[in-house]
């Protein structure tokens, strides 16, 4: 006899709770954009927070050799960034963490990337400047940060890359 399992009790993969924003990728340009205007080198240690499938850690790796963690809810995401890094190579530089960005820690990054949205960034603000060493570098692509003004901006593939550090604390 066959027997239909109801929906809620078969086995699913979901993010621990919805995601803030929805899944949609920087283009590749933008991404090296953002690595140019964030000035990452070596001895960096790159968090993009809301990490989709792992592009802008795996390119910081490749391209500079450096460390990188991606933070994305969505454990569809991590699987298939953690995928992605192990196809590039860089699967022993890059890490990718299923939690929450805004419960997450990663004080010890010094560049942050971000493609977020406006009012996330605008609430993620007093997380950077509470827990962040000063000099931490910050790149979102397209939303600023509401009246915290970028010291740089760039224009990149018809999309707006803005730069901040994280000020010294008072
Ligand atoms: C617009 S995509 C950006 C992806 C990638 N950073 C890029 O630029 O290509 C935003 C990502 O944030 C993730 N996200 C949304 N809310 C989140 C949260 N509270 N914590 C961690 N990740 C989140 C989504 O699952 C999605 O993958």
């Amino acid at each position: 006899m066959l027997v239909a399992v109801p929906a809620f009790a078969q086995p699913q993969v979901k993010p621990s709770q919805q995601p803030d924003v929805i899944y949609v990728p920087t283009p590749h340009e933008v991404v090296e954009d953002m690595l140019r205007l964030a000035n990452v080198g070596k001895g960096d240690v790159l968090y993009d927070l809301g990490s989709g499938d792992g592009r802008i850690a795996i390119a910081a790796a490749k391209k500079y050799g450096i460390r990188a963690v991606g933070i994305d809810i969505d454990p569809e995401r991590i699987k298939e960034a953690t995928a992605n890094a192990k196809k590039a190579g860089v699967e022993k530089l890059v890490t990718f963490r299923q939690e929450d960005l805004f419960k997450a820690d990663f004080r010890e990054a010094t560049v942050i990337t971000l493609y977020l949205l406006p009012d996330l960034n605008v609430k993620l603000r007093p997380k950077l400047w509470a827990e962040m060493k000063p000099g931490t570098r910050i790149v979102s692509h397209q939303f600023d940060m509401g009246t915290w003004k970028p010291e740089k901006r760039l224009e990149s593939n018809g999309r707006t890359v803005y730069f901040w550090t994280v000020p010294k604390k008072k």
